[in-house]
């Protein structure tokens, strides 16, 4: 099973736009479509609570929407059963469930303390980054501040307009 870190980011590195949970309002019409397809292309997608909470997915038969929180029963009245669970799994027990039903691939969306920890944990395949061309100066890393030191090697790299976002895909190189 593949595991793959997906994020929009800006040249700053920044996936907020100061604070602001909203990624919408900045992202280009280029990567919502590209998240969307990916999105609908994968039956496992993993988020943190933080990631959830501002704009809660709606379950659907297609996906199966996992949310990381140390807190799951505060969330039982919005789970369902197969589209929608909340966990306290650490990444391992997430990452050897799924590879042991037999997934093909498991989508990790965010947030920045989610993607920190299975990076830490050498649990991430690869990342799929999207580089808009701004700088915002403030906002959210897509890791938290930690001493983390992670090879990669760019797999590819796509122009997705005239501005030049640009598609990215590194693969995670493991020592
Ligand atoms: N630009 C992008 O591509 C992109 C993508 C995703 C998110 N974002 C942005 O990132 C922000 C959210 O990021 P974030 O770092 O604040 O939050 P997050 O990573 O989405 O979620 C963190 C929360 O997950 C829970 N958690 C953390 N580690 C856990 C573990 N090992 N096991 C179980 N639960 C765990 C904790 O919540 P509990 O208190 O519930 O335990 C923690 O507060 C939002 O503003 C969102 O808009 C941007």
């Amino acid at each position: 099973m593949k595991t793959i870190l997906i994020f929009v980011s800006t040249l700053d590195g920044k996936i907020t736009k100061w604070g602001d949970p909203e990624i919408r309002s900045w992202s280009s019409k280029n990567d919502q479509d590209y998240f969307d397809t990916v999105w609908n292309e994968t039956r496992v997608v993993i988020m943190g609570s933080g990631t959830y909470n501002p704009y809660p997915v709606k379950p659907n038969s297609k996906n199966l929407f996992i949310v990381m929180t140390r807190h799951p029963e505060e969330y039982k009245s919005k789970a369902a059963p197969g589209q929608l669970e909340f966990t306290n799994e650490s990444p391992l027990q997430l990452v050897t469930r799924f590879a042991k039903t037999g997934e093909e691939k498991m989508l990790i969306v965010g947030g920045a303390q989610i993607a920190t920890s299975f990076l830490r944990d050498g649990l991430i395949d690869e990342l799929w980054l999207t580089i808009e061309p701004k700088i915002f100066g403030k906002g959210a890393n897509f890791v938290i501040e930690e001493k983390l030191d992670i090879g990669l090697e760019l797999l590819s790299c796509t122009r997705a307009n005239n501005q030049g976002t640009l598609m990215t895909k590194y693969k995670v190189i493991r020592a």
